[in-house]
């Protein structure tokens, strides 16, 4: 019987890994040189962290389980609500904003398809409190800066804000519920089914027009006007369009002014009040959206104060795909440098005193454990790639050395063995 991974799972082999790693650590850097500390939360939470907000209907695209105590457990689909969760458990009294970012899995109940996943990583901030124009345009240049720092290029920074659709609902008295799946279609971006949607609804035909009308434009600072005139009538979806007009305004003070206004977006997530945000590499298919993110009033929803937040998430394994897409490349380095290879049989024990002795050096070494003939050594570690073969033979051992071979220019020298390791720290660390 074989037995296969789960669907919408996925093996990562060592190279893959290091790639990933290296790109989860340039994006936690740019995080840290912004001030955002690391956290790390539960992989399961209760189920109803995510019932809360978003009702029943989200168990469907989750996985939760009962355990052997009948609790309602989740795996979580994603880390602002437990972020919340920690918020309120533990950090309630601190100063704020509170800056925290983290990296790890989520899982999904999706179907699974290309840049989809049922286990997939997210490496994302969230900044507790403290909601200002500064805030949001401090995150979400932030955001973009990281894309930089990894050398992602084309990407689209779409800028909207939930505020203002949510207000002109607000204003003609929609429930919860559908509003939730008004926004829903609009996110879907199915303009025919909203249509529809619309005209089951006893809402009146302005309305239907201004937002028919408003989720589809798009550009730079120039649509606030056109947005400002179809909403005129709304005072609090004019608030709203102030604070994204804000928002405008401090970016640029921040430098950033990639990006497109974008009204016609609603994220998938019901918590957002504010300004929302999602980032696109186009060329990586239906699935193109690598980071979303904006500001929410989560914490209120759980039963603390009203603490404004914002953050965002990359989709990790989707910011992969682009780099390589784009081919941009990233460094893999062999993790071992030294290779120690016995002449003969009798040598063995002494290289494996030689090749601890390197490693508690700190020098990454290896060596054969195979009791592979020399030729086979040699062969291996070229392989492998190592910089340095030390070779270990009966008679140079007599004398208290060993020969070390430049596996790149193939020169070979004599060294007193006291002084392998000083010498070849010397050499690695150039
Ligand atoms: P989200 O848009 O649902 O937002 O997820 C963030 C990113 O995760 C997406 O843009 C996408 O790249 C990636 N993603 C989502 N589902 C999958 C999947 N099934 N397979 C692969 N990648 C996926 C959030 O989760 C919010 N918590 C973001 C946030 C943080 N908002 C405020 N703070």
């Amino acid at each position: 019987m074989e037995i296969s991974r789960p669907r919408g799972t996925r093996d990562f082999l060592s190279k893959e890994m290091k790639q990933r790693k290296h790109v989860e650590n340039t994006l936690k850097k740019v995080f840290e040189n912004y001030g955002y500390g690391e956290i790390k939360t539960p992989i399961f939470e209760d189920l109803t962290l995510f019932t809360e907000k978003s009702g029943e209907a989200i168990k469907e695209e989750i996985y939760h389980f009962k355990d052997k105590k009948k609790r309602d457990l989740a795996l979580r689909p994603e880390l602002t609500a437990p972020v919340a969760r920690l918020y309120l458990n533990e950090l309630q009294k601190h100063v704020k904003p509170i800056k925290m970012y983290y990296f790890g899995s989520c899982f999904r109940y999706e179907r699974p398809q290309a840049g989809r996943f049922r286990q997939f990583w997210q490496l994302g901030c969230e900044l507790i409190g403290g909601k200002s124009p500064e805030a949001e345009a401090e995150v979400i240049t932030m955001a973009a800066h990281c894309l930089d720092e990894i050398g992602l290029k084309d990407y689209e920074f779409h800028i909207g804000s939930l505020g203002i659709i949510r207000s002109l609902l607000n204003d003609a008295g929609i429930s919860g519920e559908e509003q939730g799946q008004i926004m829903g279609l609009v996110d879907k971006g199915d303009v025919e089914e909203l249509q529809k949607f619309l005209n089951n609804m006893e809402t009146s035909a302005s309305l239907k027009e201004i937002l028919l009308q408003l989720i589809e434009i798009k550009g730079h600072n120039e649509v606030i006007d056109e947005v400002k005139n179809i909403i005129k009538n709304c005072d609090e979806a004019y608030n709203a369009l102030n604070d994204l007009e804000n928002l405008l305004n401090h970016l640029e003070a921040f430098g950033f002014s990639n990006y497109i206004v974008n009204m016609g977006i609603a994220r998938g997530l019901d918590y957002y009040t504010g300004i929302v945000f999602e980032i696109y590499v186009h060329g990586l298919g239906a699935q193109k959206q690598i980071s979303g993110g904006g500001t929410y009033n989560l914490i209120e929803i759980f039963g603390g104060e009203q603490v404004e937040s914002t953050g965002f998430a990359f989709g990790f394994d989707r910011v992969m795909e682009a780099l390589k897409k784009q081919d941009v490349v990233i460094p893999v380095e062999n993790n071992v440098d030294v290779f120690v290879a016995p002449f003969s049989d009798d040598m063995r024990k002494e290289s494996f005193k030689i090749t601890q002795n390197l490693r508690r050096n700190g020098i990454s070494a290896d060596v054969d454990l195979a009791r592979k003939k020399i030729k086979k050594v040699l062969a291996y570690a070229d392989n492998l790639g190592v910089k340095y073969v030390v070779l270990v033979g009966a008679r140079d051992i007599a004398d208290g050395k060993v020969a070390l071979k430049d596996m790149e220019s193939g020169d070979q020298e004599l060294i007193d063995l006291d002084r392998l390791s000083q010498e070849l720290m010397d050499k690695i660390q150039g």
